[in-house]
């Protein structure tokens, strides 16, 4: 990988919209585990939910800098994209549905933030917001991933099974009608997007 970037080449009004999106998705994610972590208070996983809230904070924390220091106010974004999962299969009604949609989310989220901190183009300020979260985004992952493993046994492999393939496919339909509605405005995923969604600007 390169960094060919000039530093000072300005951030396009896509990139603003993006890191925006970011930043409103962060908010919601530290906003939604705050919640979490009003209900699951012992354990390890008390502390680890606790600190997934402390963490998504930090993240719409990052992003703000990361806009201020481009010069940019952030946009107001109407719908975040978590919000768009739960209109698609419902709130999660229990602590194993809540770790099933994270997981599903976290991954997303690490596959966004990695392709575009790969991409060439992607300015050197945002990919230094990038380096700064991707740590914490994988330990989500890994977390969620151990703690769903260990409902298992109460709520059946199976049960877990079926609740993670629902919200896959929630995914995938979210993902895809955000990559046709806003697709142009991430360049880094162009070998992604449906015909007819690249060359709105
Ligand atoms: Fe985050
Ligand atoms: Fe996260």
């Amino acid at each position: 990988m390169t960094m060919t970037s000039p530093i000072a080449s300005p951030l396009t009004e896509n990139d603003r919209w993006l890191l925006s999106f970011y930043r409103s998705s962060e908010i919601d994610g530290a906003v939604f585990f705050g919640k979490v972590a009003e209900t699951v208070r012992s354990g390890r996983l008390g502390a680890d939910v606790a600190q997934h809230f402390a963490d998504e904070a930090k993240h719409a924390a990052i992003w703000t800098r990361c806009l201020l220091d481009l010069d940019v106010e952030p946009l107001r974004i109407r719908r975040s994209y978590q919000s768009q999962y739960f209109d698609a299969v419902g709130a999660p009604a229990n602590l194993m549905e809540i770790l099933a949609i994270t997981q599903v989310f976290e991954k997303r989220v690490i596959g966004q933030y990695r392709r575009q901190l790969h991409h060439a183009a992607t300015h050197p300020r945002v990919r230094a917001a990038l380096d700064e979260i991707m740590d914490d985004e994988r330990w989500h992952l890994q977390y969620v991933r151990r703690a769903l493993g260990a409902m298992r046994e109460r709520h059946g492999a199976e049960r877990v099974a079926t609740t993670l393939g629902r919200y896959a496919r929630a995914d995938e339909e979210v993902y895809a009608r955000t990559l046709a509605e806003y697709g142009d405005r991430m360049a880094f995923l162009e070998d992604d997007l449906p015909t007819g969604s690249r060359n709105r600007s």
